[in-house]
């Protein structure tokens, strides 16, 4: 069925968005209004060097880059610890299908001979003793054992052949679409929105034998399912756990933090458990006077200004800024959660460092180190990365086990900087143009701290991992536009990260080799002619090579694998692939690899008039850059998750907050996916080979 989406109504208090086509709802519930504020990043670090200075040292490391030679590659499915190429399989995600069209319709659309279905919606019950979901009868005790709202990462994590655990995150909540007018009180809300934010564990099984990729919830009556929500205790870990600026009235140990909010990606660990990143946690503090004067810089660096936030403070006055100045400091780290330990306390770890976390991606070097690839999801901030100082024990024992639950608690915390090998130079519309035809060249990881020794001066080891962003200001990385996923490809051993737009690249700091789309091309509506736009409206995805194929290195080369966009438009690179065969693709988000390392990506903020979609793109051999589009999402919704598992059978999505949009609202929603009531119901969907 295709539908046209309602004519959009306009609430008094928020008018069209100031980011591109995302609305003004998007912007304040899911951003706090990130793109209205200036973006936090003032040092002055700019851009990848255009100078051709490394032109030896780039066939040294290219040279070297054999990856894969004895590298221990993890990803995909839990407890695989399988290494090595696979062989092709003729399967779903590795098998051929005609791509789907965009669209505008108000469901999710897979190619014919696909089927697809909904596992698990807002309000279905998580916990046992959960009441039947009714929009009209929310409480917050209602809402801690139900699924949460918009959820973003998807991990599937085997048990046995045919039952799993699906962890997920609730990122945020949209209360237009959640709350009936004139049902609830605004403190009611809150309260109700606090427990509808965190992560569900949810137990599912397999319907039909082991070769179906269709899947649907278990019993809730089942010990693994649980709930963690926006006041259940976490334990801080790692250098800066303790510290003076993480403690509360609340909690004087600085060590026990309630609860985990605007949860983005995430990434399964190979000692099976999940983790998951603080990203846009700013919003959530307020202020009921003057701000503490110590924290001038770091508030601002990272967005916390008290203003435009949700009332939390009404409710828990630990969201009060001026009452409690450390409460923000405990927000804004990457946690882990022990899923198959449903009374285990979850937690945060201090190691990886503080900034608007999308996720954390690991990958087991050779040396048996457990290195983290992580992106810092705002206009203008940086990549990271993290090196375990201890090795992964892959014995499948339990002491093995929690051994390896240690590995993020100690070791060494790197940004990147990025140098381009061609000089300088700009066509017409202020892109750069890179004499040797492709985006490329080398990079450095700048150590920041290791658990024991700070190498930022003047900062000590908590201060750099309390202030990361400040630290790494200090270090001159390279400004990037919105790193979001960064994931370790599991067959190639490549690095892959989303950097999804930066509307205001070239407007406040000049293009680079790494960033080089100064003006883009979108379309306002399906159909409509393509129309041009300052900045980077479309991103790019970048691949890493570490240096020799060590993970644990600090050098690397890089190259942008696609500049989004419609193939029509000018800008637009697809690794040479030829542009007439690929679907349009637009703000690239989260990324995950399917058995045979195929690249799958997943859009938020598509701005060209379709709905946003799930892509697939080959990186090696003549395929490099055959970006096909397998799947597209409800109206107003993002294309979230994505995870391709039991080798390809299932593909998995987060639809997040289908409906949203300037005046949709629980009454008059621009979507009732996925119609089972007359408004949306966030939710994850699994596609599967009819
Ligand atoms: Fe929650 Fe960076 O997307
Ligand atoms: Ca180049
Ligand atoms: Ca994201």
């Amino acid at each position: 069925m295709t539908t046209t989406p309602s004519k959009r109504r306009m609430l008094p208090l928020l008018t069209d968005g100031p980011h591109g086509s995302r609305s003004a709802a998007t912007c304040f519930y899911r951003c706090g209004n990130a793109c209205d504020h200036p973006e936090p990043n003032t040092s002055g670090n700019t851009h990848v060097s255009s100078i051709i200075e490394k032109a030896l040292a780039r066939r040294t490391v290219l040279a070297a880059a054999g990856v894969g030679a004895g590298a221990l590659v993890i990803g995909g499915l839990a407890n695989n610890a399988a290494a090595g190429p696979r062989v092709p399989r003729s399967t779903a995600a590795a098998g051929g299908w005609t791509p789907v069209a965009p669209n505008v319709r108000d469901t999710v659309t897979v190619p014919d001979g696909y089927r697809t279905r909904a596992v698990i919606n807002w309000g279905d019950p998580v916990l046992g003793d959960a009441p039947a979901f009714d929009p009209f009868a929310q409480t917050e005790e209602s809402a801690a054992k139900q699924f949460g709202y918009n959820s973003d990462y998807v991990g599937v994590l085997p048990i046995n052949d045919a039952t799993a655990l699906l962890v997920v995150n609730h990122e945020y909540t949209n209360e237009e679409l959640m709350f009936p007018a004139g049902v609830y009180t605004p403190d009611e809300i809150r309260r109700i929105a606090i427990q509808s934010h965190g992560l569900s564990v949810v137990k599912i099984q397999r319907v039909g034998g082991p070769s179906s990729g269709q899947w649907r919830q278990a019993d809730p009556e089942n010990r693994y399912n649980r709930r963690i929500t926006g006041t259940t205790q976490f334990e801080m870990t790692g250098p800066a756990a303790g510290h003076d600026r993480l403690r509360t009235t609340a909690d004087p140990s600085g060590r026990k933090v309630l609860g985990t909010f605007n949860n983005c990606a995430g990434g399964q660990t190979p000692w099976g458990t999940v983790l998951s990143g603080e990203e846009n946690f700013n919003q959530y503090f307020g202020k009921s006077g003057a701000l503490d004067a110590r924290y001038t810089t770091s508030y601002a660096r990272y967005g916390i200004s008290g203003t435009g936030d949700r009332g939390w403070k009404s409710v828990d006055p630990r969201f009060d800024l001026t009452a409690e100045p450390h409460e923000p400091f405990r927000f804004g780290w990457i946690v882990e959660i022990d899923p198959f330990n449903p009374t285990s306390t979850p937690r945060k770890h201090t190691m990886l460092g503080r900034f608007k976390h999308e996720g954390a991606n690991i990958q087991i070097a050779a040396d048996g180190r457990a290195v983290a690839y992580m992106g810092d999801d705002e206009r203008g901030d940086y990549m990271y990365k993290f090196v375990s100082a201890d090795t992964f024990d892959a014995r499948d024992t339990q002491a093995s086990r929690l051994r390896n639950m240690q590995l993020l608690t100690r070791g060494t915390l790197y940004v990147a900087r990025l140098t381009g090998d061609d000089a300088f130079a700009v066509d017409a519309s202020g892109n750069f143009t890179p004499a040797d035809g492709e985006y490329d060249g080398l990079g450095t990881w700048i150590p920041l701290t290791s658990d024991t020794t700070s190498y930022v001066a003047g900062m000590s080891v908590a201060e750099v991992l309390i202030d990361t962003r400040l630290a790494a200001d200090k270090v001159a990385p390279t400004r990037m536009d919105r790193p979001e996923d960064v994931q370790p490809n599991p067959v190639n051993g490549k690095i892959y990260a989303a950097l999804t737009n930066n509307s205001d690249r070239a407007k406040k700091w000049p293009v680079d080799e790494a960033n080089p789309i100064a003006s883009s091309y979108t379309r306002p509506s399906l159909g409509a002619p393509l129309t041009k736009a300052s900045g980077n409206r479309n991103g790019y995805v970048l691949e890493i090579t570490e240096g020799g194929g060590d993970h644990t290195g600090t050098s690397f080369a890089w190259t942008l694998l696609l500049v989004c966009g419609d193939p029509e438009s000018p800008e637009t690179y697809f690794s040479g692939f030829p542009k007439d065969q690929v679907s349009p693709i637009s703000c690239p988000d989260n990324v995950a690899f399917d058995s045979v390392g195929n690249l799958w990506i997943s859009t938020d903020g598509a701005v060209l008039g379709g709905n946003d979609g799930l892509f697939r793109c080959p990186v090696a051999g003549t395929e490099r850059g055959h970006v096909q589009q397998f799947l597209t999402v409800p109206v107003g919704a993002e294309t979230c998750g994505p995870l391709i598992t039991h080798d390809d059978l299932s593909v998995w999505v987060a639809v997040q907050h289908p409906g949203e949009g300037t005046g949709s609202t629980f009454a008059t929603p621009d979507s009732t996916w996925p119609h089972t009531h007359e408004f949306p119901r966030p939710g994850v969907v699994v596609t599967w080979k009819a």
